[in-house]
């Protein structure tokens, strides 16, 4: 059996109280392993992380994660969330590089590259994204811009630290639009990254329930990272339901 991550992603959504209680549902499947047997990744907003790792306990088979973590150590920077913070209320992983930080808060490669870091160093793994826009595949470039992210922000990790990573490859065309790259589109581009990189390689953008367990057993998958549909409790969980025995 393989083991394989399924990460949620709530972005800006749920209030602290509907995040607490879609935590401890998710939770109680997670602990179920009739259910699932999964490695949940729960991605939830920086206000409701410590609520929602007291809730985890020490459950195993479930992770707190963050959406984001500041390329800086420490110091004045208003509004930013440092790695050592996310650490000291047990955060297990956090995205860096999500197409809508690069997009709309203007990340470059350089500064993920400081994020990683950063991240690494205090014990947190990066679940690091990764995907061309929709004109860069029209133009056949895709799978060089991607070599080229990864470059650019991990390939100068050691070897043990590059094993902290975990790669999630959203094509951004896919992320929150309903299209779902194909899984020829999927095999091609995973089977590309794991020409040079053998470890943890998520798919996301539009996963749900109903695809959920055909991208899951393409053999270069090794789990997704899933937005919308991670918002509704029924969805998160026939999700998990849906990936069991893999
Ligand atoms: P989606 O989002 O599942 O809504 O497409 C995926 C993501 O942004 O990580």
């Amino acid at each position: 059996m393989r083991q394989y991550i399924i990460a949620a992603n709530w972005k800006m959504n749920k209030t602290l109280e509907e995040g607490q209680k879609l935590a401890s549902e998710i939770i109680n499947i997670v602990s179920d392993e009739v259910k699932s047997d999964a490695q949940v990744v729960i991605c939830a907003p920086f206000i409701h992380l410590t609520a929602v790792k007291a809730l985890i306990g020490s459950k195993k088979n479930i992770f707190l994660g963050a959406q984001n973590v500041s390329n800086k150590e420490s110091g004045a920077y208003t509004g930013e969330v440092s790695a050592a913070q996310l650490k000291s209320v047990g955060v297990d992983f956090v995205i860096i590089g999500h197409s809508e930080r690069r997009e709309y808060f203007n990340e470059s490669n350089e500064m993920l590259a400081e994020k990683v870091d950063l991240a690494i160093k205090h014990g947190i793994r990066p679940i690091f994204c990764c995907g061309e826009s929709l004109a860069q595949r029209e133009q056949g470039v895709h799978i060089d811009f991607i070599k080229s992210q990864l470059t650019e922000s991990l390939f100068h990790l050691s070897e043990q630290d590059f094993l902290k990573t975990v790669i999630a490859y959203e094509p951004i065309w896919a992320i929150g639009t309903g299209v779902t790259a194909t899984i020829e589109d999927i095999e091609n581009v995973h089977n590309a990254i794991k020409e040079r990189i053998s470890k943890p390689l998520l798919y996301g953008g539009s996963v749900k329930v109903e695809n959920v367990r055909e991208i899951c057993q393409i053999p270069n998958v090794d789990g997704a990272l899933i937005g919308t549909a991670s918002w509704k409790k029924e969805d998160f969980i026939k999700i998990l339901e849906n990936t069991k025995d893999l």
